[in-house]
């Protein structure tokens, strides 16, 4: 059973003071307890008695454990002079308390004959008489949480009493039913997917009358998108999974679940049987043919892992399923039908404490080797189970009513650029420093804001470089071998290309890489329209991670170009990785042409990053506007600074956005405090000189066979060769 949290306790509510017991808590009282007898109606008293296995327990001792949690917690130590109906019962029916004492072992439940089903019954009638007067007296206010845990503890028992039943009466050749009339739960039939946006969503609790401690705190969990099925997996499918081999294949299985088949012969879910025609099952109402169009049950977490495997999916996270089920609303079978196995492993949520008292031990000491599985099942207690329930058991337990809903990746989704920026963002804002990545810089207004700032006198790199390349552009040609490809990384509007495509008319191909088709379809445009015998193989790509050179080029020589200095704006680490994944995908024939601004006097230095007219000061502020429009929230640009500073150690400008003033931002429902000056680091400009390039260039795997550097301001070009 699972500690409680009671949400609508007034703070201070451990006190003794009485208040007045809502209407409800006796008639719910009554009801839980008179629903636990009346499943019991049905069973004779040597049906009660028997174990089936040490997971399950005896109808009977359900009956008295159930009792004794209140006789226990509530009346024992709260009700004066309340007389104990047997001392031995603490010792017989306590279930795993360690803080109230030794019990009797779980294993040998089945051997206890007595006490007899009727003197446990008389124990049942006995704390109910002492209960009911608590109740009318006045529920301390303190104890109410107890109360209601004890009511939600029985439920959970009424639940385990019919699996443990339907366990035992299936071990009988007579297949007895538990109840005849047990409905089954609706027939939905196959599911299909539905989309699911991701970003940062709200998991656990909030607003519940009662909940199970383990389903808070809520706090926030990042979902990438994903889809999920409307329904649960069906009979049918997986009748299809075994068809198709599902229990012969160890390629879909864990390999503890794949152990865990072999040595106990799984070949169907548990209680399946085929008798030579069709298949049947117990259920509640007794043994059944499977029905193809009802939900699957009894499956243990491996088996629903190898299900979701050989189905091409997989089974969602917890954070998945319950944001699916609160944002979707026709997901179909989410509760009264089947648990469903979750990806999740059990564990606490951030800031989860057990509570210090004996029902502390309800949750917390079972976070370990557990799975979650979310919903409700048939055999659940209405009203019991919600969206932010954590059910839990063993990768291989089968006994109880477990299915499985699918869910799987999605390569693309039509915001998955959004939530990346958005979670970049938020990861910058909880930093320390906190961080922005200056690829954020570059929106529409961002690209012509820098296109402002090339034109600022300030600014020198882009027409200095400009000039060199025009300068150099005959020695960089004799290094461009005939028929050779020109690839161009972050190639933007390509208008340094045409110095080295002037230069060297024998390039037969020209590869721009940029992240921005639009870019890239104006340049492509532009080139073939002026170089008409050129080949233009447009990339859209993330350079920094894969470029993929058009197959068609494949086995010819190829000259990559990294002009702008663009390589500054990476981290040592970052900018040798990138070298080094140039120099794999090109290989050891390649050559690379660089562009790399270089250290110089510092007022030169600062200027270029601090213009005089503040364009670089729209331009850093601009990320906040554009988070402001794509992101939302309620980052005011204005109240941030723009600051450019030299950092001798690691020789780089630095841009900073320093708030004007102590204050708080919200971003996706998430605070960020700022003390006056405090800043977001929004970009790195490295500048070298031709000792620190090499060193970087050899870090990367080129070796730089001949270097460029211009009069005052230095700006310098490399041209290097693989190692
Ligand atoms: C694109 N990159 C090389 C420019 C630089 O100099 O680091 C971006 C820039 N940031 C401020 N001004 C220009």
């Amino acid at each position: 059973m699972q500690a409680l949290v009671d949400t609508t306790a007034a703070p201070g509510a451990a006190s003794a003071r009485p208040r007045d017991v809502p209407p409800t808590l006796a008639a719910r009282y009554d009801a839980v307890r008179a629903r636990t007898v009346a499943l019991v109606a049905s069973l004779d008293a040597e049906d009660m008695v028997v174990q089936s296995m040490p997971d399950a327990s005896p109808a009977k001792w359900h009956l008295a454990h159930t009792t004794w949690f209140f006789e226990t917690f509530l009346l024992g130590p709260n009700v004066a002079g309340y007389d104990v109906f047997d001392p031995v019962f603490a010792y017989l029916f306590n279930s795993y308390y360690e803080a109230v004492g030794p019990r009797h072992p779980r294993p040998l439940r089945g051997l206890l004959t007595r006490p007899t089903t009727s003197h446990v019954m008389a124990y049942r009638a006995h704390v109910d008489g002492a209960m009911r007067a608590l109740i009318a007296t006045g529920v301390p206010a303190g104890l109410e949480p107890l109360l209601r845990l004890g009511l939600a503890h029985e439920e959970q028992h009424q639940e385990l009493l019919v699996m443990d039943v339907q366990h035992l009466f299936a071990q009988s050749p007579l297949k007895p039913a538990f109840d005849p009339a047990w409905p089954s739960p609706e027939a939905e039939g196959a599911g299909r997917f539905r989309p699911v946006g991701g970003g940062p969503v709200r998991i656990g609790a909030v607003d519940e009358a009662f909940i199970f401690d383990n389903e808070g705190p809520a706090h926030t969990a990042w979902l990438e998108p994903f889809e999920i099925a409307d329904r649960l997996v069906t009979n049918g499918q997986w009748l299809a999974f075994m068809a198709q081999g599902g229990y012969r294949r160890p390629d879909l299985w864990l390999s503890d679940g794949w152990a865990q088949c072999q040595q106990e012969g799984w070949t169907a879910p548990l209680y399946w049987e085929h008798d030579g025609t069709a298949w049947s099952h117990m259920t509640p109402a007794g043994w059944c043919p499977v029905d193809p169009d009802a939900a699957v049950v009894h499956i243990s977490y491996y088996e629903a892992d190898a299900f979701a495997r050989w189905a091409g999916a997989r089974l969602p996270t917890e954070s998945e399923w319950e944001h699916a089920v609160r944002s979707r609303a026709d997901l179909k079978q989410v509760d009264g039908v089947a648990w469903q196995w979750t990806a999740s492993a059990y564990a606490a949520y951030p800031g989860f404490r057990a509570a210090d008292d004996a029902v502390g031990e309800y949750n917390g000491k079972f976070m370990s080797g557990q799975m979650v599985l979310r919903g409700g099942a048939s055999v659940t207690p209405a009203g019991h189970s919600r969206p932010s329930y954590r059910n839990f058991y063993r990768a291989g337990q089968r006994w109880m009513f477990a299915g499985l809903r699918l869910a799987r990746d999605v390569a693309t989704s039509p915001d998955r650029d959004r939530l990346a920026f958005l979670r970049d963002t938020l990861a910058g804002l909880s930093s320390t420093p906190r961080t922005f990545s200056p690829k954020y810089f570059y929106d529409a207004a961002g690209s012509e804001l820098f296109e402002a700032i090339c034109r600022t006198p300030e600014y020198y790199p882009t027409r200095t470089e400009s000039a060199l390349l025009a300068e150099i552009a005959p020695e960089l040609a004799a290094a461009i071998p005939p028929g050779a490809v020109l690839l161009e990384l972050g190639s933007g509007a390509s208008d340094k290309t045409r110095a080295l495509l002037d230069a060297a008319p024998w390039i037969d191909a020209y590869v721009p890489v940029d992240i921005s088709p639009d870019a890239l379809d104006g340049a492509a445009a532009r080139l073939r329209a002026a170089y008409p015998s050129l080949a233009v193989h447009p990339v859209v790509a993330d350079f920094t991670r894969e470029i993929g050179l058009p197959k068609a080029l494949a086995g010819r020589p190829v000259v990559a170009f990294f002009p702008g200095s663009t390589i500054g704006n990476f981290t040592h680490e970052e900018a040798a990785s990138l070298l080094r994944s140039v120099r794999a995908q090109l290989g050891a024939d390649a050559r690379f042409i660089v562009g790399a601004d270089q250290v110089k006097d510092l007022d030169v230095l600062l200027a270029a990053y601090d213009d005089a007219a503040g364009v670089t000061a729209t331009f850093n502020r601009n990320v906040l506007v554009r988070i402001g429009r794509e992101l939302g929230g309620d980052i005011a640009p204005e109240a941030f600074a723009h600051k450019a500073l030299w950092n001798a150690e690691r020789e780089r400008i630095e841009m900073h956005l320093v708030s004007t003033a102590d204050q708080s931002v919200t971003l996706a429902g998430q605070t960020f405090d700022f003390a006056a000056g405090e800043s977001i680091h929004t970009e790195n400009s490295h500048k070298f000189t031709p000792a620190s390039f090499a060193r970087l260039a050899a870090a990367g795997g080129w070796r730089i066979e001949r270097e460029w550097i211009s009069d005052d301001p230095a700006f310098g070009i490399y041209l290097m060769t693989a190692y």
